[in-house]
């Protein structure tokens, strides 16, 4: 960061004036530097954090024109060809990729923290069946924090590393639990001689009287999922993430609102969205109809699955996705799938209207993510949790940057008051 330069601002005639430096990172957009501003009796109004970067990071990079995304660096395609789920966590956690000493102590120590504590099962038997498993997870995830509160001093960097790995390994057999608690099956034991992502599958689609056969690609096909969703800057959910954890919250609690946040359709909960979209649209001769409804300002509708605050060019996760799409479908013999066929024209229509044109509005990571995983057998209510599972691992590693960063302060935004000035208040026999 440097600030050799400076940006002045201004204002009442040129009357009044401030110098702000401009922070320059490794790469992307300079910034004005506006923490000097308040001494003047002036703040800043920027709703949706637009142009509001709110801290220093050094895990991931978007570029939102370029269709660029890099993880500590590397680009996000290499990363989905050459590295698998936990060597992503590894590399999002400790900065760097591991070699293969590191690597195997790693998938060691989260490979013995996959199970939950047993009186964790008995946490769940006070939810309702019908719930969804997004809200059971922000009930179960922010419950770790009274089973684990041996790991939560946030000052011991050996304390947040416990945490972090504790929440990579059992995150995985939560989703399972909750999903196996909603269609009324038992609760499935991790299995530690499992690979991450084959023994999430097996806990999640076997039951004790039906045995898991793992099918390679399939596996594949959801540990890119999960590489593709691990982490993505500054978003809504990792933000909040951050705003909770600068109030010296512990990491379990910090993580339950993150995947609060996460559950909007805005957000996570896009990939469930599109599903229920297509479904609804059901046939490629209703498409114009949704299309004009997203572009109709009256219709609160919007086309799921496209569009981003950042990318105003292709999503380069949904690329990866569309790949891995034809991949699963090809060796479960759906080509033919109606979804995907439906989901291709859709995209196919909405790319060349002007509308869409205009507003840079391009197919995000969640718009093949749902065809995909529910080819796996995984129902769309499912989806927004492995969401939350595999953002689990930039979520802890943007609260531990946050807890290690000395520029760290509670995260406490100001607003631009428009309510009444003062006034008394008058006896109620006489309003
Ligand atoms: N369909 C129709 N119009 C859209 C869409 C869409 N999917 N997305 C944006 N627009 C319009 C929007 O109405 C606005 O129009 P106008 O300029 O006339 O007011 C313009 O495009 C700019 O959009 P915005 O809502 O101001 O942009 P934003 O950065 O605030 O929102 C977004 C980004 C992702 C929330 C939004 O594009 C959206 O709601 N998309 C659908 C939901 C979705 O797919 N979300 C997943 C995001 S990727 C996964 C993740 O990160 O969680």
């Amino acid at each position: 960061m440097t600030s050799e330069r400076t940006a002045t601002l201004s204002w009442d005639r040129e009357e009044k004036k401030q110098d702000l430096p401009i922070l320059s990172g490794s790469i992307g957009p300079d910034v004005i530097d506006i923490r000097s501003l308040s001494k003047t009796g002036m703040l800043t109004y920027d709703p949706g954090f637009m142009s509001t970067a709110s801290c220093t990071s050094r895990i991931t990079y978007i570029d939102g024109d370029a269709g660029v995304l890099l993880y500590r660096g590397y680009p996000i395609e290499q990363v989905a060809e050459k590295c698998d789920f936990l060597e992503v966590c590894y590399l999002i956690l400790n900065g760097e990729l591991p070699n293969g000493q590191q690597m195997a102590a790693f998938v060691k120590n989260v490979t013995l923290h996959t199970m939950v504590h047993d009186q964790l099962n008995n946490f769940f038997k006070g939810f309702r069946r019908d719930a969804h498993p997004m809200a059971v997870m922000v009930g179960v995830v922010g419950a770790l924090s009274a089973f684990y509160h041996d790991s939560l001093d946030i000052t011991s960097e050996t304390d947040r590393k416990i945490s972090a790995i504790r929440l990579v390994a059992k995150v995985p057999t939560i989703v399972a639990m909750c999903y196996k608690y909603t269609i009324g099956q038992p609760f499935m034991y991790p299995r530690n001689n499992l690979a991450y992502v084959e023994n999430f599958m097996r806990m999640m689609l076997s039951t004790p009287c039906e045995n898991f056969v793992a099918n390679p690609v399939l596996v594949r096909a959801l540990d890119r999922i999960l590489i593709l969703h691990a982490d993505h800057e500054q978003n809504a959910s990792t933000s909040t993430v951050r705003l909770a954890g600068s109030s010296g919250a512990n990491p379990f609690a910090c993580i339950a609102a993150g995947i609060a946040c996460l559950w909007g359709a805005a957000h996570g909960g896009a990939n469930e969205a599109v599903l229920n979209m297509l479904e609804e649209i059901g046939d490629v001769s209703r498409i114009g109809a949704y299309i004009n409804r997203a572009k109709d300002r009256s219709d609160p509708f919007k086309l799921m699955g496209f569009g981003h605050r950042v990318y105003k060019n292709f999503d380069p996760r949904a690329k990866i996705m569309y790949t891995t799409c034809h991949e699963v479908l090809d060796e479960l013999g759906l080509g033919n799938d109606r979804l995907f066929k439906l989901a291709m024209e859709l995209e196919r229509i909405a790319l060349e209207d002007d509308y869409f044109i205009e507003k840079k509005l391009y197919p995000n990571v969640d718009f093949y993510s749902g065809i995909v995983l529910r080819a796996l057998g995984i129902p769309t209510t499912m989806f927004t949790a492995i969401f939350a599972m595999a953002r689990t691992v930039g979520w802890i590693a943007h609260w531990n940057e946050m807890i290690t960063d000395p520029e760290q302060k509670i995260g406490r935004p100001r607003q631009l008051y428009q309510g009444h000035p003062r006034r008394d208040v008058t006896p109620i026999a006489t309003r």
